[in-house]
């Protein structure tokens, strides 16, 4: 019985330590409130706020004294969090705490490899902080976003050989406020031309046939011994090459900016053989 009581006035004690160390917690914050009304803007380094005559501006090891209407606290890292206290000296003798975050710095253009239907980016950290970042692309329609907290994202499920505008955005300490975005623009890789077959052959030609690949493509390059062409068709005819030799042709589709291209598909087959080896 009395070793109950007293195990029970011992967690009275401790309750009662609990209750005070929460109180004394409870004060040291209430000599610090958030502050009311307070006009201030923030930059990628600095911190102004609107203020009084006679303040002091502090936060961690930096402190500031104005005597105008503007304190500025500056050096400070981009995408950073500061709990800033504003203490002024007249009238209305303000003391305020409130969280104040600088703007993330803009990210440096990232590195982009392209398939036929995604997207790999990776980027390096820009100076300051940054808790993640943000990735917005489209393709002319509405537009999506991914948040990463590394600094890569894979961007999938896109449509073959189509431009893309992807914006990547870091995010500060605060997980709110958002940097500058940095803005690539980038083809998906077109997808392999189809049914790529021969319709037709004569002694110094050959008649190509495919369909047109999956999603969008600008041309189609058709390569082959000593043969390139492009044309913006789904044949072609090739001509000037000598009977009876066997060619290969691969035909690959092109996307918009004449640079990124997709797979290409090849056929073989021989030209006709010469009429005079059947003699006339
Ligand atoms: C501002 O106040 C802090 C502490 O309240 C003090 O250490 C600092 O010297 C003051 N700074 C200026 C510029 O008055
Ligand atoms: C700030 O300005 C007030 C009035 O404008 C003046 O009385 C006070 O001395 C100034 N304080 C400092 C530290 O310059
Ligand atoms: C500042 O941010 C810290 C950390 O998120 C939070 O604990 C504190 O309550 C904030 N203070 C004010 C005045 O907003
Ligand atoms: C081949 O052609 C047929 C008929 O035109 C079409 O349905 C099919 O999708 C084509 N195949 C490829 C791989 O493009
Ligand atoms: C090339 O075309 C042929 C004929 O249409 C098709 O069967 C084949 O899948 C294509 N190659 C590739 C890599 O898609
Ligand atoms: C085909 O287009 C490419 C660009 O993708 C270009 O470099 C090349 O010169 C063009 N070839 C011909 C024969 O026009
Ligand atoms: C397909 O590409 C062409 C040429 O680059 C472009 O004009 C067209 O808008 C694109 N269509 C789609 C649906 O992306």
């Amino acid at each position: 019985m009395f070793g109950i009581m007293s195990r029970m006035s011992c967690f009275g004690v401790l309750l009662r330590t609990s209750v005070v160390l929460y109180l004394f917690l409870k004060g040291s914050q209430a000599q610090c409130a958030p502050c009311m009304n307070l006009k201030a803007s923030t930059t990628a380094t600095e911190i102004n706020i609107q203020v009084h005559s006679n303040c002091n501006l502090s936060t961690g090891s930096t402190s500031v004294f104005t005597n105008s209407t503007m304190a500025t606290l500056s050096g400070l890292a981009p995408g950073s969090t500061h709990l800033v206290r504003v203490l002024c000296n007249d009238i209305q003798q303000v003391n305020c705490c409130n969280n104040f975050t600088t703007k993330p710095a803009v990210i440096a253009t990232p590195t982009v490899i392209q398939t036929t239907t995604s997207l790999f980016l990776s980027w390096t950290k820009p100076t300051g902080e940054a808790a993640g970042y943000r990735v917005e692309f489209h393709n002319g329609g509405t537009g999506k976003d991914q948040l990463t907290s590394t600094t890569s994202a894979i961007i999938e499920s896109l449509t073959q050989g189509t431009q893309y505008t992807l914006k990547v955005i870091a995010i500060a300490q605060d997980k709110i406020t958002e940097g500058d975005p940095r803005t690539v623009y980038v083809y998906t890789k077109p997808g392999v031309v189809g049914n790529l077959s021969v319709i037709g052959t004569t002694t110094s030609s050959v008649y190509l046939s495919w369909t047109q690949p999956k999603g969008n493509s600008s041309f189609y390059r058709v390569e082959g011994t000593g043969v390139s062409m492009n044309t913006t068709e789904t044949s072609t005819t090739i001509t000037g090459l000598t009977a009876g030799v066997q060619y290969s042709f691969t035909v690959t589709a092109v996307a918009g900016d004449k640079t990124t291209v997709g797979e290409g598909n090849t056929t073989t087959t021989f030209t006709s053989k010469s009429s005079f080896k059947f003699g006339v």
